[in-house]
Order: C-alpha cells, then sequence, then structure tokens
C-alpha cells in the first residue's frame, strides 16, 4: 500500500462526542444514510479540484490501480417516476440515444489514454441507469464489447443489467439478446403494486399485470440471477400495501430482493419527507424482514438485498466489491461517479441532468469530469464505511488494508459507544449491526462520517434540510441496491 492522501481541512480533524452524532444522525434519518457525502459542494470544497487541474489529478489517481470495477450509466428512460433520484433523462431525451452510446464509447477511448495499453482486470460490470434496456439490444452489446476489448474480466466477475416490467413484459428478444451476449444478471424495479400510488409516483405503465409476464420472459432468457427492486417509506403507503407489494413480490419467486427505503433529497416529491417519520419507516423495515426471512430469503441485520441463493450476497461483482473492499470503480456516462483510493469524481450532467455539456466535454477529446475531489484519508474512510452499510457490516481486514489502520483503533470511541448500546458487535471478520442497530442505522451510520459531515448533521435541528442540499449523482445502480 502506497497511497498519499491530502491532509484534512481544519473541518475534519475535529472529533465530536458519538451519543450527539448518533441522536443527529436519527433527527435527520431521511439523509443519513449510504449516500455519502451529504452536502459535498459544502463539505467538500476544501478538496475541490480546480477544471485546469482535474484530468492530470484523475490520471494520477488511476495509476498503479490494476484492480476496478466499471460502471456505464446510461439516462434514458420512458418516462421520469416522481421519486426517482438518478441522473435521467425522460422521453425527450430518447431519440439522442444512439448517438449517447457513440459517446460512451469515445469515453473508454479517453480512460484507455488514462489507463496505458496494459489492460487492468475488471472485478464487475454495472449496465445502470435510467433503463439500460430502452437501448436497441446491439447497442448495449457495442458497449459489452467495449468493455471486453478494454479490461481482462476476472473469473467469476459478472454483468449485470436494468431494465422495468414493462419493457422486459414486452420485450422477451431484448432480455435473450442480453443473456446472448454475456450478461448474467438482471434487475428489475418493481416499486409497490398499489395502482393508485403507481399512479401518483407517475408509474403506471409497470403495475403488477405486467409482472409475471416480465418473470416469464426473464427465465426464458435463461436468466437464473434475478432481482427485484421494492420501495417503500412514501408517504401514501401504509403498512397493509407494503405487505400486499412483499408478498407479490415473494410469489414471483426471484433469487433476490432489494429493499430501498425512499431518498427523498433532490427528488420531485422531496416535499413529502416531512410525512413520513422514523416509527413508520421501522415498522415498514421490520416487516419486510419478517416476511422475507419467512419465505426463506436471507440478509444480515441492516442489509438491503436480501437472496435467497445461500453463500450468494444476491448482489452484482461491482456493487459486493465497491462494498465490502472499497474497490476503485470507474464510472462512464452522464452524471456517472468514479471511486479511486484518493479521489472520488462524478461526471457532466449529474446536478442538471443534461446531456449536452457531456456531449461537449466528449467531442473535445476531454474527460466529461464536472467535480473531482482529492480526498483525505479520513473522508475516503467515511465513504468506505457508509457504503459498507448497504450490507450492514464494515469489513475490518479490508478496512485495515486500505487504509494502513485498524478500524477499531481510529474508531475506538464511536465503536464503544455502539457496542455498549447494543447497537453493533464484531463476528471474526466485520463490525457488524445487531438488529436493535439496524432500527438506528442511521445514527450508526453517522458516527463513521468525517467530522465536517457530522457537523452538518449537528447543526441541522430537524429533518428540514431533506429537500435542500447538492445532487447526488448515481450511488448505486440496482444491480446496485
Ligand atoms: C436506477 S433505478 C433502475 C431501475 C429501472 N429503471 C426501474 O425503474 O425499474 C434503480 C432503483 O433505484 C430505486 N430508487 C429510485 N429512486 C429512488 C429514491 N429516490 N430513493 C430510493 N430508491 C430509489 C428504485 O427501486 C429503482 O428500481
Ligand atoms: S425509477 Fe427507473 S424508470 Fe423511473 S425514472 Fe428512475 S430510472 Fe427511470
Amino acid at each position: 500500500m502506497n497511497r498519499v492522501w491530502v491532509p484534512p481541512s481544519p473541518a475534519d480533524a475535529r472529533p465530536f462526542a458519538p451519543r450527539a452524532v448518533f441522536e443527529a444522525g436519527l433527527r435527520n434519518h431521511h439523509i443519513a444514510n449510504t449516500a455519502y457525502p451529504i452536502a459535498h459542494t459544502l463539505t467538500w470544497a476544501p478538496y475541490r479540484v480546480d477544471a485546469a487541474s482535474a484530468a492530470a489529478v484523475a490520471g494520477r489517481a488511476w495509476s498503479g490501480i490494476d484492480d476496478l470495477c466499471l460502471y456505464v450509466h446510461i439516462p434514458f428512460c420512458e418516462t421520469r417516476c416522481s421519486f426517482c433520484e438518478y441522473a435521467v433523462v425522460d422521453r425527450e431525451g430518447l431519440p439522442a440515444a444512439a448517438g449517447y452510446v457513440d459517446d460512451l464509447l469515445r469515453e473508454f477511448d479517453l480512460y484507455r489514454e488514462v489507463f496505458g495499453p496494459e489492460p487492468r482486470l475488471l472485478h464487475g460490470f454495472d449496465i445502470g441507469g435510467g433503463t439500460p434496456s430502452v437501448l436497441p439490444a446491439d447497442e448495449v452489446a457495442r458497449i459489452v464489447e467495449k468493455a471486453r476489448s478494454m479490461f481482462r474480466f476476472m473469473p467469476g466477475s459478472d454483468i449485470s443489467i436494468e431494465t422495468t416490467p414493462k419493457i422486459a413484459a414486452a420485450r422477451p428478444d431484448k432480455l435473450a439478446a442480453f443473456r446472448r451476449i454475456g450478461i448474467d444478471r438482471i434487475s428489475m424495479g418493481l416499486q409497490v403494486v398499489e395502482l393508485d400510488l403507481l399512479k401518483a409516483l407517475n408509474r403506471s405503465g409497470n403495475a403488477a399485470d405486467c409482472h409475471r409476464r416480465a418473470v416469464e420472459n426473464v427465465r426464458a432468457a435463461d436468466f437464473r440471477r434475478l432481482n427485484l427492486d421494492l420501495m417503500y417509506g412514501f408517504a401514501g403507503q401504509d403498512l397493509e400495501g407494503w405487505r400486499a407489494t412483499l408478498r407479490h413480490a415473494i410469489g414471483l419467486d426471484p433469487e433476490y430482493i432489494t429493499l430501498y427505503r425512499m431518498r427523498y433529497k433532490l427528488t420531485r416529491i422531496a416535499h413529502h419527507a416531512r410525512h413520513v417519520g422514523l416509527g413508520k419507516v421501522r415498522a415498514m423495515t421490520a416487516l419486510a424482514c419478517d416476511m422475507l426471512a419467512d419465505a426463506g430469503y436471507a440478509a444480515t441485520p441492516g442489509k438491503t438485498t436480501y437472496s435467497r441463493i445461500a453463500g450468494d450476497a444476491g448482489t452484482s461483482a461491482y456493487l459486493t466489491r465497491r462494498v465490502v473492499e472499497a474497490m476503485p470503480y470507474l464510472g462512464l456516462g452522464l452524471g456517472a461517479q468514479s471511486f479511486t483510493h484518493t479521489t472520488i469524481s462524478y461526471n457532466t450532467g449529474a446536478a442538471s441532468k443534461n446531456l449536452a455539456a457531456y456531449r461537449r466535454a466528449i467531442a473535445r477529446g476531454s474527460l466529461p469530469l464536472q467535480d473531482l475531489y482529492d480526498l483525505p484519508a479520513r473522508q475516503m474512510m467515511g465513504k468506505m464505511c457508509a457504503v459498507s452499510f448497504y450490507f450492514g457490516e464494515i469489513d475490518t481486514g479490508a478496512f485495515a488494508s486500505k487504509f494502513g489502520v485498524a478500524l477499531a483503533h481510529l474508531f475506538r470511541g464511536e465503536i464503544d459507544f455502539a457496542i455498549g448500546e447494543g447497537l453493533m458487535d464484531y463476528t471474526a471478520r466485520t463490525l457488524r449491526l445487531t438488529r436493535a442497530g439496524s432500527r438506528s442505522v442511521n445514527g450508526v451510520i453517522a458516527l463513521f462520517y468525517a467530522p465536517s459531515i457530522q457537523q452538518y448533521l449537528l447543526e441541522s435541528a430537524t429533518d428540514s434540510r431533506t429537500a435542500t442540499g447538492d445532487y447526488r449523482p448515481q450511488e448505486m445502480t440496482s444491480a446496485h441496491v
């Protein structure tokens, strides 16, 4: 390990009392989650690299990284759901889709120049969005071929793609083509079953009537790894509706089910957050946990992806390596996020969701970087720990090998507090949430945030910041959670 991190800003060198941070996380439960950092234009301002130096800093950050994951963002959807937090351009953007793939392939080439001729080892590849399956199958094939030409694929790595039920139900030919080009795993957003709620969320075309056909087509295409996304924490959703959604999803017999608690920040329904309290969210989480366990789906406390396949985490290799090891990942496409050992960057379009600036950068032959942050170790630790909570646990060996210091040493006060309160405990390999800790995950996760971000929560007396703050580009794909 030979990594050089920038020094922390004064705001990142000041510790806060664990109990106060825990309470601030709970108070801000709508934003204290895995989407770290919460307000990067504010808290990461000292680390922002100016545009003139961004390409050189990115080049340095990627040098020596031989093992990585890949994410390609396809920002197109047939309609835009009102709850969606991702970089999506809707129907009006669809005509641009063909040219977009050309741009993506050029972006691959720009990184080939950064990486040099020796192909690096890819541990997982997610094609997410948006809805990548809106693309014609041969366009998806061009992307996969390009990745194969540029990287060596690690044995055991996989390729995962996302679809909506509507497309999966209507286009069995596309699903078969995806499988033929070597895509192993498919993830589909069911979200909820209540018709009135789907309508309110601008997602009527994806109702339960097409789910069975969608799953039949997925199986006929020979996919053996199907994930279904479900969502909860909507203002207009009650426990009975949630129970019906869970029952319906279990009845479709996917290998995996991923639960997404609604994150309101910067969505079109951000103002609904104030109607959703922690009590309601906890009741919904507990119901899901019990029903899924009864149906044979396993997950450790706090983990959001449930799997009925023993020994299979259920997530794509891309996500698993990100969560467990904080493996570097390259994100290509509009608004995509990339992560090295020392930097985090967001591609152009993350905030504006506008294709024009992304396309201009590619046409100029420049990396389409909108924001690049050269971060201190403490911020990279905050990021690694926050993302680890997708699995409800932090891998202590992976942390030590990444940062050269033991988690237990660095977070002694925080871990003592969490264990003392019965919120976390150790296994041989990890520091994990207990069942009680998973009920208070928003408080526990904040214990590991860097001080400047803890301060942001501490100064926020209520949930009022939920609807404000800066953009949150692709954090996970649903091949991702
Ligand atoms: C990028 S979307 C892709 C799935 C596909 N486009 C679909 O809608 O079926 C991945 C998943 O993110 C989840 N999601 C979208 N917006 C969210 C939000 N604001 N908070 C939490 N989860 C969200 C949904 O469950 C969705 O299925
Ligand atoms: S939830 Fe899926 S279909 Fe809806 S806007 Fe987001 S990415 Fe598109």
